[in-house]
């Protein structure tokens, strides 16, 4: 077994290291106070290849693995969760889901765009009543013969507003439940297509998240991702691999405060010494950087099962389900080894710990990933 990065591998996290440190770091506890979109930010990622890392270069993509993906993303979300989450949404669930089951028409049309980051994508699955339950869809794309006639509201979509192309997950044959489900694309802009509010969020308040409404939006047939009723398995199978991204970010978000609280305990003093030096905070980073550890592995294996075309389901599911659970325990020990500055906004952990939580929630919550490792146990 090879723990070695390649050197490919190295200069891409490099690279992302570089960048948050250089563009991302500047300004985001303004970003995180005004709920502002880091858009120079995303634009200059699309540039750099980070908004379609996996995607063929024949698509404008940087045709890298899968471990380079989630180094990348590592690297990004211990500075800026905001930009990660858009980044990550883009590469996993927008540019993978359409490479993988698109027609050529669509990834000319799209993924072309998607990849250079020249325009960004979203992936609308959940409902006011549809979260986990992900079957129960009541958005309908009625089957008009030529075209499909989109109803229903999206919400908590991410990028939702920065948006220029929606993968939207439909019901067309009621009777058919997730049988009759697709998966359609949507361009912002389209008649009776309207963007809804905007969500004031506890973390990753840097990335846009709304409700999406569609009152009889005419799609064309040639917008549908795969055979009629293939929508729930689009769906499912992207979120696969997305929960790799997920897991990388919660890796980042939990890896960064680790750095902020290892730092901060090296330069404070307390009863006369470092903190470093009192034996109750040496544990607790012996504690952080062991859980890191752990978390960086079960998402190395996952990366490399998919690189390989193995089954990664149930990796997937363990890496987001353990690194999303680092990340909430990893960030409040590094509040906790600031003390009070560990309260206040300025010195970064007190937003990554907030930032950590949605890694338990989005793409699946944790319930949902016990339910699909246990699921691929007993099957
Ligand atoms: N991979 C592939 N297929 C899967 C699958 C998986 N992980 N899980 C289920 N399926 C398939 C099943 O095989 C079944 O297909 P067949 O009938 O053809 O065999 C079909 O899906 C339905 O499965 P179930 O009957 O088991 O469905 P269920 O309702 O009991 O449970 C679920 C399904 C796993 C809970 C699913 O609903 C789920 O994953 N929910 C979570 C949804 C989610 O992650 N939402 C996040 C929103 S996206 C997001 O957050 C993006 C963002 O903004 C960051």
């Amino acid at each position: 077994m090879n723990f070695e990065l390649t050197e490919e591998q190295l200069a891409v996290q490099q690279a992302a290291r570089d960048f948050a440190q250089n563009e991302l770091l500047p300004g985001v506890i303004d970003r995180d106070n005004e709920q502002r979109f880091p858009v120079e930010q995303v634009k200059k990622m699309g540039e750099l290849g980070f908004m379609g890392m996996m995607t063929d270069p024949k698509y404008n993509g940087g045709g890298m693995d899968s471990i380079s993906y989630v180094l990348a993303m590592e690297e990004i979300s211990k500075i800026d969760a905001s930009a990660s989450v858009c980044m990550s949404v883009n590469n996993s669930l927008v540019c993978w889901g359409l490479e993988r089951f698109g027609t050529e028409e669509q990834k000319e049309k799209y993924l072309k765009k998607l990849t250079t980051g020249e325009v960004i994508g979203a992936f609308c699955l959940s409902e006011p009543e549809a979260g986990s339950d992900a079957t129960s869809q009541r958005t309908t794309a009625e089957d008009k013969g030529d075209h499909y006639l989109l109803n229903g509201t999206k919400n908590w979509i991410t990028n939702g507003k920065s948006a220029s192309v929606y993968i939207v997950i439909a019901q067309t044959h009621p009777e058919k439940k997730h049988k009759g489900i697709n998966a359609l694309i949507v361009e912002r802009g389209m008649p009776g297509f309207v963007v809804g509010k905007k969500e004031d969020k506890m973390g990753i308040r840097g990335s846009d998240t709304h409700s999406l409404m569609f009152t009889d939006v005419k799609l064309p047939k040639a917008n549908r991702i795969g055979d009629d009723g293939f929508g729930f398995t689009f769906a499912m199978t992207t979120l696969n691999g997305g929960r790799i991204g997920i897991a990388a970010q919660a890796l980042g978000i939990a890896c960064g405060a680790y750095e902020l609280a290892l730092k901060y305990s090296k330069e404070r003093k307390a009863f006369g010494k470092h903190l470093s030096e009192h034996q109750s905070t040496q544990f607790k980073l012996a504690e952080m950087a062991t859980k890191i550890e752990t978390a960086r592995l079960l998402i190395f294996k996952a990366a490399y099962l998919k690189d390989e075309k193995k089954d990664f389901v149930k990796a997937a599911a363990m890496a987001k389900l353990y690194a999303s659970q680092i990340a909430q325990e990893v960030t409040t020990e590094a509040v906790q080894i600031h003390g009070g500055y560990g309260y206040v906004k300025e010195f970064h952990v007190e937003r990554l710990m907030r930032d950590a939580k949605i890694t338990q929630i989005y793409e699946g919550t944790t319930e949902i990933q016990k339910m699909v490792i246990s699921r691929e146990l007993l099957k």
